[in-house]
């Protein structure tokens, strides 16, 4: 069945949808984009969303296409329209649409906003219960890991390459440091039960979930180091899991063919995860 999605001001079905071949999305990668989960048809963490692209956004020198109430509610009424009950809401805003140029367009130039729903079932997803496999890929994406933009190639080839390797994911790697997840955020938990997870700079995205999870975690009595952990600190790890909008917390079971804690996902893990759920279900909007 056709959605119903929203380009530049109109609800359409999918394939009457229409952007410019000359859109700075299309011939830059000049756009940044947010990813927001709806469970229950409600959006989780929507608040820390809006900041984040607000933040890209100013970060680029783009303009903002609508306000967040506006925003908000072009999210709500895609949600309505699909009768989307759990997956979430993609939103890109580019720099909109002129003559090729590495020149940004004047000031003025209409932004392009489109937005759509995709259905996907996490919450009972198999990877719960069994935890992901991550292979090791060398992280060579540009310097601005912060800035959400859709300039996704590299962790698109990175993803292939440990599918190739038969694993679900890849954690990518900088100077013998692992930084991220390909599109979500990447923690171990010591022997200690410490959690460790890589402190927010240029060189990873500032996760929405890892925010909510981190201080869950501090709530909880963990202790929280967020410095940059190492190949084979994530190999020696007691337990492993990402966190992204789509996969929540995400035990990780296998890293770089070495199996983590007994091979199931481990108990802080499944605490978070809880207490995740718990948190996004009581503050969705
Ligand atoms: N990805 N790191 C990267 C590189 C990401 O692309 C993402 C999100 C995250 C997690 O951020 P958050 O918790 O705010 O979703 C970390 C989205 C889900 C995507 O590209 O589909």
């Amino acid at each position: 069945m056709s959605r119903i999605v929203y380009v530049n001001g109109a609800y359409v079905p999918e394939e009457d949808a229409r952007v410019s071949i000359f859109d700075r999305g299309f011939l830059f990668g000049d756009a940044v984009y947010e990813v927001t989960s709806v469970l229950n048809g409600k959006l989780i963490d929507f608040p820390s969303h809006m900041r984040r692209l607000t933040r890209s956004l100013s970060e680029l020198s783009m303009a903002a296409p609508a306000g967040t109430d506006e925003l908000l509610a072009i999210h709500r009424e895609l949600i309505a329209r699909n009768g989307l009950s759990e997956g979430g809401v993609y939103m890109m805003v580019t720099r909109g649409a002129a003559d090729r140029d590495f020149v940004f367009p004047p000031d003025g130039t209409q932004p392009t906003l489109v937005l759509f729903t995709q259905a996907w079932n996490e919450v009972r997803s198999p990877e719960v219960e069994n935890g992901l496999r991550v292979a090791f890929v060398p992280d060579l994406r540009w310097g601005r890991r912060d800035i959400k933009t859709v300039q996704l190639l590299w962790p698109s080839m990175a993803k292939m390459e440990a599918r190739r390797l038969g694993k679900d994911d890849a954690w990518l790697v900088e100077d013998g440091m692992v930084t991220e997840g390909t599109s979500n955020n990447a923690h171990i938990i010591d022997r200690e039960g410490r959690l460790i997870t890589r402190a927010l700079s240029n060189s990873i995205l500032h996760g929405t979930t890892r925010a909510s999870v981190l201080r869950l975690a501090d709530e909880a009595g963990l202790t929280v180091e967020e410095r940059s952990f190492s190949c084979d600190e994530a190999r020696a790890a007691a337990e492993a899991f990402i966190t992204s909008a789509g996969h929540f917390v995400m035990p990780v079971t296998e890293i770089d063919d070495v199996v983590i804690g007994d091979g199931r996902p481990g108990p802080l893990t499944l605490r978070l995860r809880r207490l995740y759920m718990e948190e996004a279900a009581r503050t969705a909007l």
